[in-house]
């Protein structure tokens, strides 16, 4: 059986994070969304509304769960018995990134492998914090994150 951890803010999830989310569930037995719960980073909306918001969007697909974690993500990975690590994407940045990531989690845990998956073309250059950038100044946001989670965003900032 393949587990499968595909770790992030998710602050807030977007289409892009979606797309990711339903494609690697196609190759894995069981994908699990890690919310990184960091103490020390200013999110919008807390680690448990971030797993809400996830579990909203993913709730037709039968083979994701939903975790949040602190810490390594090695440790975590380990802790649930997932062998992959799913990340997405965009550009050359994100590759350079993902790129060290991957040789330091495999440093710290050998046992578990790196999958990268290109975003596709229509999510190339969204991102949270492009969500946020655009929400607080009410800007549309429909385009850039599924339609169940706008409201939660723009509640957010009137507020
Ligand atoms: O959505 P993000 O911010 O790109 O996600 C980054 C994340 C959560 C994947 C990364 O920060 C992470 O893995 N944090 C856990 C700490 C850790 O294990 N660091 C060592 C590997 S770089």
């Amino acid at each position: 059986m393949i587990k499968a951890i595909y770790p992030g803010s998710f602050d807030p999830v977007t289409n892009g994070h979606l797309d990711i989310i339903k494609r690697a569930s196609k190759f894995v037995d069981v994908l699990v969304v890690g919310i990184l719960d960091n103490p020390n980073k200013h999110c919008l909306f807390t680690s448990e509304e971030r797993k809400e918001l996830i579990k909203i969007v993913t709730k037709d697909i039968p083979n994701v769960e939903v975790e949040s974690f602190y810490g390594l993500l090695t440790d975590f990975a380990k802790e649930i018995n997932a062998s992959l690590i799913i990340r997405g994407i965009r550009d050359t940045n994100d590759f350079a990134v993902e790129f060290q990531r991957s040789i330091t989690n495999k440093q710290l845990n050998s046992d578990i492998e790196t999958v990268c998956l290109i975003a596709d073309e229509k999510n190339l250059i969204l991102s949270s914090t492009a969500v946020k950038e655009v929400a607080i100044f009410g800007g549309d946001i429909d385009w850039m994150v599924p339609k169940e989670i706008t409201g939660y965003v723009k509640e957010k900032y009137n507020k």
